[in-house]
């Protein structure tokens, strides 16, 4: 069966999943910290090689602050306590994002969580916070140009590999399944390069409700799908 290399997931519908249960938005919150172990222990578990969630966007800043602070405090619980867990199950855990937007304790301990997992292979898992695919597109463009005005680069010699090399997932393939869960069918700012060719899978399901049966369900759904990457269907199928 076609294993996906890198999955990319957005993790959509933790506050209705509270709300129909008559909680505050952040009890969805924190039941979507078990779908997240989850996801994880499968890719572990199948040979995933790269898993990428969308934790917290450059546009979720403007929600309540009091949400914008429970979901903080529930990143950097979530870190303390996974991390012995994530090292042992070799796993690689990078941020990537806005860094500076967070607080001083958030940077540090995630700092030192990365520095801490850096040599493991198992699993590239990254963590999207205060990220935004547009961001990161921006960031890689004032890059290329600060390298062009310091004379290192010449414009002409930009092609899609130094900007996809420039971007902050330059190391892994690009996803080639992307789930989002609760029944939004959007991109919603993620990783708008890599996303060019990604198989794309969406389900009504809220993210605290996806277990590792909805996860199964979606690599299957991706098996079977066939990919073409803008060839022919015949010459997509020609080899294989
Ligand atoms: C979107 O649901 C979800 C978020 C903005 C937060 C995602 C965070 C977690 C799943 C917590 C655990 C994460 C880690 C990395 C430990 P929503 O609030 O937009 O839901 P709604 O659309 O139903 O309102």
């Amino acid at each position: 069966m076609a294993l996906p290399r890198h999955v990319a997931i957005i993790m959509d519908g933790n506050g209705r999943w509270a709300r129909k249960r008559l909680l505050p938005r952040v009890a969805g919150h924190r039941a979507g910290v078990t779908p997240v172990r989850v996801c994880i222990e499968q890719c572990v578990r199948q040979d995933i090689a790269a898993l990428t969630l969308f934790a917290f966007s450059s546009e979720n800043w403007a929600r309540p602050p009091e949400e914008v602070g429970s979901l903080m405090g529930l990143f950097l619980d979530a870190l303390d306590r996974e991390i012995d867990e994530l090292q042992s199950n070799g796993v690689r855990l990078r941020f990537i994002g806005e860094r500076h937007n967070l607080s001083q304790v958030l940077q540090q301990r995630i700092s030192s969580a990365e520095s801490r997992t850096a040599g493991n292979s198992r699993l590239a898992l990254q963590i999207a916070v205060s990220y935004g695919g547009r961001w990161d597109l921006v960031e890689a463009a004032r890059l290329l140009a600060q390298r062009c005005a310091a004379g290192t680069l010449l414009p002409q010699d930009i092609d899609e590999s130094l900007l996809s090399s420039t971007l902050s997932v330059s190391d892994l393939p690009d996803p080639d399944l992307f789930i989002r869960t609760g029944g939004e069918q959007r991109i919603s700012n993620f990783l708008l390069w890599n996303l060019a060719y990604t198989e794309l899978y969406f389900t009504d399901q809220l993210w605290p409700d996806f277990d590792a049966a909805s996860f199964q369900i979606a690599l299957d759904w991706f098996a079977s799908r066939n990919r073409r990457f803008g060839l022919t269907g015949e010459q997509a199928g020609a080899g294989s």
